[in-house]
């Protein structure tokens, strides 16, 4: 959607991680893999485990959430609403959104989680940037938050290596007409359901000695028919979500795609004419950290310098469902450095 309201963008943005790294040294003491091999197919070195530190996704994102909201200069009593994209959440209810909303003392705020895979955080900026836009809400805390350590098989060498965890979030509150968030495009496939997901625990397949035995508590991915999904829909949504503002390629001053795989962000980028230089990645330092993946990479991009007020900046990310999700955002927080 083309906003044709007022203007919605982020005032505030923050990250976390928690601290524990594991290194592709440290994998190829778990499972027959090395570094070679997961530095060539994925680009990825290190990501960042929960591990030992006994966190939940809650606090990591309460984490990203103070930081976000002393970027923006307000207090918890400000925020309207919190939105919390995850599949990785504390429990299967209540929602990490309203975890998060009671520790950062967010007593003003509405709640509720979302849930669109490593998407999820598109998703959540689509949902809270037009909350914004109609003038119900003034400030809506969107958050992204993921720890997938927690449910890969660390037995599985062909996922276990590609994903950490973290969270990222973002301030959304008016600005001025014509800048900040200036056209998102959301879309879905769930014929592809199959090809990403944990079949167990739900209602249709619940906890038993049997899914347990069988291991369908962990993800399962078809890493083949993802990543020619992933490089074909990271293009096409961006390309849409260009069209929707009226900008083209030369138009993008950064790129800041989902994390997920360094080949996958080249070759979108490639079909985009989007030059490397102009493609910010951080997959290398964190592996795929899902829904926290953008907003964490957004953050990051801000804090070094690599993004200007006034700067152009294209988000697109894909994931479980399947789904996929992009933005156009004129960068409105002051520039740093
Ligand atoms: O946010 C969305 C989440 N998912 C993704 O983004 C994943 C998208 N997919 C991918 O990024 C890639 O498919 C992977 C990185 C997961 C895998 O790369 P690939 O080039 O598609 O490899 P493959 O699955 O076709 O496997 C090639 C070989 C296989 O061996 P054989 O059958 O050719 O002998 C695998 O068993 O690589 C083997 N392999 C590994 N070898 C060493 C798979 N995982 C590993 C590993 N270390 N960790």
């Amino acid at each position: 959607m083309t906003s044709k309201l007022c203007g919605a963008g982020i005032i505030g943005i923050g990250s976390f991680a928690p601290k524990t790294v594991l290194t592709n040294a440290d994998i190829e003491k778990i499972v027959d893999t090395s570094d070679e091999w997961i530095v060539t197919r994925t680009g990825i070195r290190e990501r960042h485990i929960i591990g030992e530190e006994r966190l939940a996704v809650s606090d990591l994102g309460i984490e990203a959430a103070n930081r976000a909201m002393a970027s923006a200069g307000i207090t918890p009593e400000d925020i309207d609403l919190v939105v919390c994209a995850t599949i990785t959440g504390d429990m299967p209810f209540p929602a990490t959104a309203c975890l998060i909303q009671d520790k950062i003392g967010a007593k003003n705020a509405a709640a509720f989680d979302l849930s669109a895979g490593c998407s999820g955080w598109a998703y959540a900026l689509a949902t809270g940037s037009q909350f914004v836009q109609t003038g119900m809400y003034k400030h809506v805390l969107v958050v992204g938050v993921d720890a997938l350590s927690k449910f890969v098989d660390w037995t599985d060498r062909a996922t276990c290596v590609l994903f950490g965890d973290a969270a990222g979030a973002a301030v959304l509150a008016p600005v001025e007409p014509g800048t900040g968030v200036l056209s998102t495009y959301l879309g879905a496939d769930g014929g592809g359901a199959e090809s990403l997901k944990i079949e167990a625990g739900g209602s249709r397949c619940g906890t038993s000695e049997e899914t347990l035995k069988n291991g369908l508590h962990f993800i399962h991915m078809e890493g083949r028919e993802v990543y020619k999904f992933a490089v074909r829909i990271m293009a096409e949504a961006s390309i849409k979500v260009m069209e929707q503002c009226g900008i083209t390629h030369d138009d993008v001053d950064l790129f800041v795609p989902h994390q997920a795989n360094t080949r996958i962000i080249y070759a979108a980028a490639e079909r985009l004419e989007i030059p490397t230089e102009k493609v910010f990645v951080n997959a290398q330092n964190y592996g795929n950290t899902s829904a926290a993946s953008i907003p964490l990479a957004l953050d990051e991009a801000y804090q070094a310098g690599r993004i200007k007020e006034g700067d152009v900046i294209v988000v697109v990310g894909f994931g479980a469902g399947l789904t996929w999700g992009s933005g156009v955002i004129k960068w409105t927080m002051p520039s740093i450095g």
